[in-house]
């Protein structure tokens, strides 16, 4: 029986899945039936990641070995620095990182992914490395050299350290821990979704990922945490929030860090976006881009709440990488250093019971017709 076409999937379940589930209406998250909030509140991103690819968190002795396996793991292969090396330095990072992560394939055997143990180890260098090679374009892209990562900082401070050569303030690095918990998994994004179809050949976990960053890129996803903060230095000051706002939604432009597929509400994790922003200001001072974005969800609430459309995670969390000096092409390839976690935990699950993803299509064209010579046209 053939199913009725809905564009975009929208609302089709595409997996049976037990890693994330999202309630849209009521604007709740969970990972493994933990809410994200409490994640942020008492977990760390590694500990997250764990609970994402094996299904519950890990008692102290697996923590420390989880750890210590993904630490020890950080370092890139300095022929991937020398591809880094060569890519042309105005190329989008986003760019960058897909076409090293398909590099690290080479290195690394991932082909037999019926190979627990291997796949085990597979995750472990996706989720060590990446953070490695974003950190590694950063800089060699403006002609500083690569700074290698260190085994004695914690996943966050060590990233934060490998951009500048600095001991990053201790805050941020709790901040952006966080932000790397709330970006590390949803359900059944586009990304995801991507790596999936891409798994169900049971291509390597290197190309799964690789897919998804393709994916990630975008601008109706992954890509507009990079879009939103642009749009806030346009806009400039809270007093031109209106005409700005007005301006995008006359002309029929999607406000960029507005709207979901499944959120009808605001999106919890901008919420604890817009919390840890607080926490930032209280240390570092306020951003001029927050006071905008506060105008403009304000200003767009009274215009597009009624379509259910409200903040998403794209919305805040450029305002706490630009307080924190990061560049703002390297947004979203911090939103693929967290979801790669949630990449692999979709990846390992469906390997449990892997089908070929093939959907249907319904055709629109002809049939019967005949070749006609150069000619005759
Ligand atoms: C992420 O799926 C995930 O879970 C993604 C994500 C994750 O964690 O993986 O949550 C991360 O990608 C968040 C989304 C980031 N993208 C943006 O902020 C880009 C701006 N947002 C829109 O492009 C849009 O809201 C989408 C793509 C996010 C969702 O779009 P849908 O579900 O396909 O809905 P649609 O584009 O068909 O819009 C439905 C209506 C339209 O109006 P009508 O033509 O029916 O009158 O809502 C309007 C749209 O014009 N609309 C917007 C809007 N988003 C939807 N109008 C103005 N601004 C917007 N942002």
């Amino acid at each position: 029986m053939p199913h009725d076409f809905m564009p975009g999937l929208a609302g089709v379940p595409a997996a049976k899945s037990a890693i994330s589930d999202v309630d849209g209406t009521r604007g709740i998250l969970e990972y493994r039936g933990i809410r994200v909030e409490e994640l942020c509140q008492h977990s760390s991103f590694l500990e997250t990641s764990y609970l994402l690819l094996f299904g519950r968190l890990p008692n102290a002795s697996e923590l420390t070995q989880w750890v210590n396996d993904v630490t020890h793991h950080r370092r890139i292969k300095f022929r991937i620095v020398d591809l880094l090396k060569v890519m042309p330095e105005h190329g989008h990072p986003m760019d960058a990182l897909q076409a090293a992560v398909a590099a690290l394939g080479m290195f690394y055997p991932g082909r037999n992914v019926k190979d627990v143990e291997n796949n085990y180890w597979s995750a472990v260098r996706l989720i060590a490395k990446l953070p490695t090679i974003v950190a590694a374009w950063a800089r060699l892209r403006r002609g500083d050299e690569y700074i290698p990562p260190r085994d004695d900082l914690p996943f966050a401070e060590n990233f934060l350290y490998m951009l500048t050569e600095n001991m990053p303030h201790p805050l941020w690095s709790e901040v952006f821990d966080d932000c790397l918990i709330l970006h590390a998994e949803h359900t059944m994004n586009a990304s995801t979704f991507a790596g999936m179809v891409t798994a169900s050949t049971l291509a390597d976990p290197y190309t799964v990922v690789a897919s998804s960053i393709g994916a990630l890129k975008g601008p109706l996803h992954g890509g507009a945490n990079e879009e939103v903060v642009m749009m806030l230095r346009d806009i400039g000051t809270p007093a031109q929030a209106k005409s700005a706002v007005e301006a995008r939604l006359q002309g029929k432009n999607k406000l960029m860090g507005f709207g979901h597929r499944v959120y009808k509400v605001k999106d919890p994790r901008a919420t604890v976006l817009q919390d840890l922003c607080m926490r930032l200001f209280n240390v570092c001072g306020t951003s001029p881009l927050y006071e905008v974005a506060v105008a403009v969800e304000q200003l767009a609430g009274e215009r597009l709440k009624e379509k259910g459309i409200y903040p998403n995670v794209d919305f805040y969390s450029g305002i706490i990488y630009d307080k924190m000096g990061i560049e703002v092409d390297l947004f979203t390839p911090l939103f693929a250093m967290a979801r790669v976690s949630g990449w692999l935990a979709h990846w390992l699950e469906q390997l449990r019971e892997n089908k070929l993803y093939r959907p249907d299509q319904i055709y629109s064209g002809e049939h019967d017709r005949h070749y006609v010579p150069i000619d005759r046209r």
